[in-house]
């Protein structure tokens, strides 16, 4: 075996939180991630609204990406990003997705998975217009996920998009959001002896059931 594989055999943490029993769990599983998320803000975890999102192109063929959680609404998880980017092409196929929060520093993560649908425009203008000006005028600069040629071209188209727009970018057409509908969402917590917590919130006719699975 070479060093380094050794060294990967040998990274090794113990998990050691307290058990997590059903009567904890809010009867609803988005009361319960909001729990969850507000207990890794106030721990401090880096970037703990971001998630690891998957998609699958037309063939079926997976690819993930990190985007930034925006927002809870109505039940719906909210995330934004560009209609012409590669991920936007595999929900326009297929809205399946799968969102995981690895709040690993926790010794938690949270998987979300359903379909997605487009926000409404008026979301969209709200969220865009309340962004730091160079991320708004960064949304024109970048046709997201499309061959760039240097770094160079990005900068002056940065800089076109800054001299056009001026203090008031307008939102881009292919800048917008997506709702995440959940269909299930599964809560892990690390435990002793790896005897880990898992519980599986599943939406079945309007309702939620829950269910305590093997770790
Ligand atoms: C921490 C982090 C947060 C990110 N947040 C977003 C986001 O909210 N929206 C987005 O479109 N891309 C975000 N990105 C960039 C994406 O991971 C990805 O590179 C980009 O969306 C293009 O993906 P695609 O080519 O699969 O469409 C983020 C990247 C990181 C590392």
């Amino acid at each position: 075996m070479t060093d380094f594989n050794q060294s990967l055999q040998d990274l090794r943490e113990s998990y050691d939180q307290e058990p997590l029993r059903r009567s904890m769990l809010a009867e609803d599983p988005v009361v319960e991630f909001q729990k969850w998320m507000q207990q890794a803000i106030d721990a401090k975890v880096y970037d703990p609204n971001a998630c690891s999102l998957a998609t699958v192109d037309d063939s079926g063929r997976p690819s993930s990406r990190a985007v930034l959680l925006k927002g809870l609404d109505a039940g719906r998880f909210v995330f934004y990003s560009n209609y012409n980017s590669r991920k936007a092409g595999h929900l326009e196929a297929n809205p399946n997705v799968s969102m995981h929060f690895p709040w690993f520093s926790m010794q938690r993560q949270v998987t979300v998975l359903g379909e997605v649908s487009k926000v409404e425009d008026t979301l969209a203008e709200e969220y865009f217009q309340s962004r730091p000006y160079l991320s708004r005028i960064g949304a024109w600069a970048s046709s997201q996920s499309q061959p760039l040629d240097s770094r160079e071209t990005l900068e002056k188209s940065f800089l076109q998009a800054q001299q056009k727009y001026g203090d008031t970018p307008p939102r881009p057409p292919h800048w917008g959001g997506y709702y995440l509908h959940p269909r299930s969402i599964e809560f892990w917590q690390g435990g002793p002896n790896r005897l880990h917590d898992r519980f599986l919130y599943q939406r079945i006719d309007e309702q939620w059931t829950i269910t305590r699975l093997n770790p």
